[in-house]
C-alpha cells in the first residue's frame, strides 16, 4: 500500500470549502459520535422546516429506530415551498435536456406549481394520506413532479425502473397494494421509444387494487386508452387550482418504498421514511459534494433507482440547488454526449458511476478532449467500487487534476451516502471510499462481531442508527431484523466485505452474499435462477456473477434441462429473452451454460462459490452455449461436507 498515490485537496478548495480540511472532518465526527442528539437535533433544527417540533431526536428499540419523535414536516414543503421566499425563488430548480435535444428549465416557482397542480389532480381521484401510488416514468420532469406530489398529500409512493418489465412491475404493484399508477405513454433511450403504458396495460391485468392510471404523455405514440381507468395528465391537470397545502406529516411517515434485490427470489419493499431521511439526504449533499448556491449539480443516475431518489431529488431540491436531468442514454447520438451538456451548461458537480467511466474510457479521449469541461469543480463515483485505473483516468480526462473524486459508498437501505471523502477535508486514495462521514460508525468486522484489525478483510458493519437509514421491509419486519440485524448481533450487516488501512480508510471489496452488481445494479442470484426455472425448458439453474471489464460484473448462467431435444443456441437466446421478460433487459445473462448437472453439497445446495470458480478462471467467454459435464465436479464436491 506504501506506494499508493493519494491526492490531498488543493489550499485553495479547502479555504472555500463547506467542510475545511482534516481537522474540519475530525470535529464534526468527534461531536456527532459522543452527542449524537444534540448533534442530529440542531442540523434539524437549522436545516429543515418543521411544523412541529419532536420530543426525542431519536428512539433506539433495535433494531427498530424512530428520528425526530412527534416531529411534523413535509418533504415537498422543505424542497418547495420554503424557497419561495427566498432568492432562490425564480432560480432553475430542474434544468432538463431530452435525449432529442429538448430543454426545460423549471425555476422553484414553477416547480412548486406543477407540484400543486398534480397534488390536487391525486386528491380530485381520492387519494389520500397513506394510500400508495406506483410511478413508472422515464426521465421526465413530470416524474419528479409526481413523487413531490405524493410527498405532499403522505401517498406513500414506489419508483420502479423503466427498464423492469411487465411481470417485475406487477410484483411491485401487487406487494405494495397500490391504488394508483402514474406512467407515460413511453420514453426516448437510443432514438426508440420504449413503449411504458403498454408494459403497465400488461402488469395491471393482474393488479386488482388499481383503480386508475395517469398517463403523461411524452413521446406522442399511439397508446390505447381504458375508458374509466386510463387518463391524460394533462387532461386531469386542466382547471385545477396551483395551491395545495403541504400535509403535516409525522416524521416517520413513509415516503417510499423502493424494491431492491436481495438473496432470495422476492424483492424487498426498502422502507423510507420523512424528517430523518430528508436530514440525511440533505445534509449528506451539502457536505460530500460542497454544494454552493450558485452551482449547477448533475447526477446521472436513474431516479429509478436510489441515487435518484437522494441525489438528483430530494437532496439537492431540499438544498436549494439547480438539480440536471438528462432524458437518454450517454453514447446518443455519439458517445460525447454527457461531456456536451457539462460544456453546455457549465456543470460544477458531476455524479455518475464506474461502469460508465469504464465505458466512455473505452470509447476513447478524442471525445471528452473535444470539449472545454473547465466548470467542473468536484466529481462524484457511485454503485460499485471504482478500481484505481478508472479513477485515474476520470481524475485526470475529465477532471484535468483539478478536481476531488469522492468515491461514495452506501446503499438503497442506508438512503444516504455513508463513506465518502468530504472533498474539502479528506484526501482520496484512488479505490478507496476513505472515511465515514459524521454519525456513522462504521467498522469491518468477523462473524462475532470483533474487529478484524488494520488491513484485515471482514464484514462492513455500522454500529448506531443514523437518520436517514430504512426502517423495515415492507410488510416483512421479521426478514428486516434477521437479515439485517441478527447475523451479528445488534449491527447492522451491509453484506458487504471490507478492509480499512492503516490510515483508517475503507476499502470495499464487493457482496459477501449471493447478491450481484451489474453495471451498479444489484441483481439477485435467487431472483435471477428462478426466472429461469419458470422456463419451460429448464430443469435447474445456477447463477453467478463473473468478472466484466465495463460493468463490473455480468450474469452467467449454468443450466440443466430437462429431457428433449433442445437447440441450444436458439435456447439460449430464449432465456435471455425469457429472463428480460421476467426482469428487464438489463439483468439478461451474458453467457449461458448448459450442464448435465450442477456442483452441489450433499443437502442439496448449490455450490456456487466453484461455478464462480469456472467462471472467472477459465476462457470459454464469447461461447455460451458450450455443453459442459459438471457431474465431475459434482461428485468431487459432493465428497466435501455441506459448505457452500
Ligand atoms: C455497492 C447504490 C464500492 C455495494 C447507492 C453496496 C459500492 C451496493 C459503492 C448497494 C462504492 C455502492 N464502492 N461498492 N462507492 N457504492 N456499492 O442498493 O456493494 O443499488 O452494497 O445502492 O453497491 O447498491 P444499491
Amino acid at each position: 500500500m506504501a506506494d499508493q498515490n493519494v491526492y490531498p485537496p488543493s489550499p485553495d478548495f479547502v479555504k472555500r470549502a463547506c467542510v475545511q480540511g482534516m481537522e474540519g472532518y475530525r470535529e464534526l465526527y468527534q461531536q456527532a459520535e459522543s452527542q449524537p442528539e444534540q448533534f442530529w437535533g440542531a442540523l434539524a433544527e437549522r436545516e429543515l422546516s418543521w411544523s412541529r417540533q419532536w420530543s426525542h431526536v431519536f428512539e433506539w428499540n433495535p433494531p427498530f429506530v424512530r428520528w425526530f419523535v412527534d416531529g411534523k414536516i413535509n418533504v415537498s414543503y422543505n424542497c418547495l415551498d420554503r424557497h419561495l421566499a427566498t432568492h432562490r425563488k425564480n432560480k432553475v430548480a430542474i434544468l432538463w435536456e431530452g435525449e432529442p435535444g429538448d430543454q426545460r428549465m423549471i425555476s422553484y416557482q414553477e416547480l412548486h406549481r406543477l407540484v400543486c397542480r398534480f397534488a390536487n389532480v391525486l386528491k380530485n381521484r381520492g387519494l389520500k394520506t397513506g394510500d400508495r401510488a406506483i410511478i413508472y416514468m422515464g426521465m421526465v420532469p413530470e416524474l419528479p413532479v409526481a413523487m413531490l406530489a405524493c410527498a405532499r398529500l403522505g401517498i406513500t409512493f414506489s419508483v420502479v425502473f423503466g427498464g423492469f418489465s411487465a411481470e417485475a412491475l406487477k410484483a411491485r404493484i401487487q406487494d405494495l397494494e397500490a391504488q394508483i399508477v402514474i406512467t407515460c405513454d413511453g420514453a426516448w433511450r437510443r432514438g426508440k421509444e420504449v413503449r411504458l403504458k403498454q408494459t403497465v396495460d400488461e402488469a395491471v391485468a393482474d393488479c386488482p387494487t388499481v383503480r386508475e392510471i395517469i398517463v403523461h404523455k411524452r413521446t406522442g405514440g399511439d397508446v390505447p386508452m381504458q375508458a374509466g381507468r386510463d387518463f391524460w395528465w394533462s387532461d386531469l391537470e386542466a382547471g385545477t387550482s396551483e395551491s395545495c397545502p403541504a400535509e403535516e406529516l409525522d416524521s416517520e411517515h413513509p415516503l417510499y418504498v423502493l424494491y431492491t434485490s436481495g438473496t432470495t427470489g422476492k424483492p424487498k419493499g426498502i422502507v423510507h421514511t420523512t424528517g430523518g431521511y430528508l436530514l440525511g439526504v440533505h445534509m449528506t449533499t451539502k457536505w460530500v459534494f460542497d454544494l454552493r448556491d450558485e452551482d449547477t449539480y448533475w447526477c446521472t443516475a436513474d431516479i429509478g433507482w436510489v441515487t435518484g431518489h437522494s441525489y438528483i431529488v430530494f437532496g439537492p431540491l431540499s438544498n436549494g440547488a439547480t438539480s440536471v436531468m438528462y432524458e437518454g442514454a450517454p453514447d446518443y447520438p455519439q458517445p460525447d454526449r454527457f461531456w456536451r451538456i457539462i460544456e453546455k451548461y457549465r456543470i460544477n458537480i458531476f455524479y455518475t458511476s464506474p461502469t460508465a467511466i469504464r465505458a466512455f474510457i473505452r470509447q476513447g479521449d478524442q471525445w471528452p478532449n473535444r470539449h472545454d469541461m473547465s466548470s467542473l469543480r468536484v466529481l462524484g463515483s457511485v454503485g460499485e467500487p471504482i478500481n484505481p485505473a478508472a479513477w485515474e483516468w476520470y481524475y485526470k480526462t475529465i477532471g484535468r487534476e483539478r478536481c476531488p473524486i469522492v468515491d461514495t459508498w452506501w446503499q438503497t437501505e442506508t438512503g444516504a451516502i455513508m463513506i465518502s471523502p468530504l472533498p474539502g477535508a479528506v484526501p482520496c486514495k484512488p479505490g478507496s471510499a476513505s472515511l465515514p462521514l459524521p454519525g456513522i460508525l462504521a467498522d469491518v468486522v468477523d462473524l462475532q462481531g470483533n474487529p478484524v484489525g488494520t488491513n484485515r478483510e471482514g464484514f462492513l458493519i455500522v454500529r448506531r442508527p443514523w437518520p436517514s437509514m430504512f426502517r423495515t421491509l415492507w410488510k416483512d419486519p421479521k426478514r428486516y431484523e434477521e437479515q439485517y440485524w441478527q447475523r451479528i448481533e445488534g449491527v447492522y450487516m451491509t453484506g458487504d466485505a471490507a478492509r480499512r488501512d492503516e490510515d483508517g480508510y475503507f476499502w470495499v471489496l464487493g457482496r459477501v452474499d449471493d447478491v450481484m452488481n451489474v453495471s451498479g445494479h444489484r441483481l439477485s442470484t435467487m431472483e435471477l435462477e428462478s426466472a429461469l426455472v419458470r422456463h419451460p425448458a429448464v430443469a435447474e439453474a445456477a447463477v453467478v456473477g463473473k468478472p466484466h471489464e465495463i460493468t463490473g460484473q455480468a450474469v452467467a448462467a449454468f443450466v440443466t434441462l430437462k429431457a428433449g431435444n433442445w437447440d441450444h443456441r436458439d435456447l439460449a437466446e430464449d432465456l435471455r429473452r425469457w429472463v428480460a421478460h421476467e426482469i428487464g433487459s438489463f439483468a439478461k445473462p451474458e453467457q449461458i451454460r448448459f450442464t448435465d448437472a450442477l456442483p452441489k453439497t450433499r443437502s442439496g445446495k448449490i455450490m456456487r462459490r466453484l461455478l464462480r470458480e469456472i467462471v472467472t478462471s477459465n476462457a470459454v467467454a464469447g461461447d455460451v452455449t458450450t455443453l459442459e459435464d459438471l457431474s465431475v465436479v459434482t461428485r468431487l464436491s459432493a465428497q466435501h461436507d455441506d459448505e457452500s
